[in-house]
């Protein structure tokens, strides 16, 4: 066999090839929107591409699956209950792929997603048991995918996780991400084992109830464009345009730089409504990240725009955004509400507000290199 994982520094995502060697035929699963390094390796290694597989409907990057479905003439597959406006072969709970002498076993393990699959990978040849196990967003590397997107829950989290505990310890585990918004305590290794994680996992040695309260707790923020992206991955639109896909240099500027603000300037929120609710800036607009690109209207070109957010990071990621759809005056606020806070500075609160249930965690802005981690 042959098996290639693809790392994507700029979302955390990972990607996989399987092939046979010995029938040549291939399969991609969650592919990102970078398409052309797959079919650099399927030219390259003489392969041919038969199946490209979403683990689930993603919701932080476009998917590549239909580009490379219709360049190869390959299926494209999903688990059957996946609501997608497009065609797609379903795949239900046990069924076989074949590959060559590989079989590509699926098993629905709902919880970060409710059409979420796992793909167990056989070589008879060698054994009659599986040796690896791609989880998408079920089991990740000291953590799980978190619950809260739409249709995802955390008691199915606990019940497919359990699932995959059921295999044996030596089966290597290989997860649709290594750091990222889809989890809030990845340890950022690329992959894992079975063993290694029941040992080790801190969520698999929580109890049942336990396990439910501390992932349903505290979530990360939801991704950038996180509405665009989900619709575009559903085929309901074409904004393939809303992934952030270039690191422009921005420019910014401390929070002493608020208290000036010339009287025309828009100072953006890109926090969560909750965290917007709990203390902001005055004056401060909220537009939360996940739905930036659906409501960029709202954000005016011809006048000067800071972005901030808890901690510098989001809003640089939202900043980088706006200088890539071509905003000219936009500047991130270097360490964002929690340094104004910690300034002594006064934050406006909404009457109605609970502590928010935002978590930040070190791991959640991917490829972050130019600010601090966390915000
Ligand atoms: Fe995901």
């Amino acid at each position: 066999m042959y098996f290639k994982q693809f790392l994507d520094e700029r979302c955390g995502c990972a990607s996989y090839l399987i092939a046979s060697r010995q029938s040549h035929e291939a399969a991609v699963v969650d592919p990102s929107i970078d398409t052309d390094q797959y079919d650099e390796l399927l030219r390259d290694r003489g392969f041919r591409l038969k199946y490209v597989i979403d683990t689930h409907v993603h919701a932080d990057h476009v998917s590549g699956t239909r580009a490379l479905a219709a360049r190869h003439g390959a299926e494209l597959c999903l688990h059957e209950s996946a609501a997608v406006a497009y065609p797609f072969r379903g795949l239900k709970d046990g069924e076989e792929l074949p590959l060559g002498q590989l079989r590509l076993r699926i098993l629905h393990t709902p919880g970060h997603r409710s059409e979420l699959i796992s793909i167990l990978v056989i070589n008879p040849p060698r054994s009659p048991e599986p040796s690896m196990v791609l989880t998408g967003d079920s089991l990740l590397v000291g953590d799980v995918g978190r619950p809260d997107f739409g249709g995802g829950d955390a008691t199915s989290q606990y019940e497919s996780v359990a699932r995959l505990l059921q295999l044996a310890d030596w089966v290597a585990v290989f997860p649709g991400h290594f750091e990222g918004p889809c989890g809030k305590g990845m340890c950022g290794r690329p992959s894992t084992t079975i063993g290694f994680e029941r040992r080790y996992n801190p969520l698999l040695r929580l109890g049942r109830p336990e396990f439910i309260s501390t992932l349903a707790g505290g979530v990360p923020a939801r991704p950038l464009n996180m509405v665009a992206i989900e619709a575009t991955n559903r085929g309901r639109e074409d904004a393939a345009w809303a992934m952030l896909t270039s690191l422009p240099p921005v420019e910014e500027a401390g929070i002493e730089a608020l208290d000036g603000l010339r009287a025309d300037a828009v100072l953006l929120d890109v926090r969560e409504p909750e965290e917007y609710a709990y203390g902001h800036v005055p004056g401060a607009v909220n537009l939360p990240q996940a739905e930036l690109s659906t409501r960029l209207a709202e954000v005016p070109r011809d006048r000067p725009v800071f972005v901030i957010c808890e901690s510098g990071m989001r809003s640089l990621r939202s900043t980088q955004f706006l200088r890539q759809m071509g905003y000219d005056h936009v500047t991130n606020v270097r360490g964002g509400t929690a340094a104004w806070r910690k300034s002594g500075q006064r934050v406006d609160m909404a009457e109605r507000r609970e502590k928010p249930r935002v978590v930040e965690s070190e791991w959640t802005h991917a490829g972050g290199t130019t600010a601090p981690a966390g915000g």
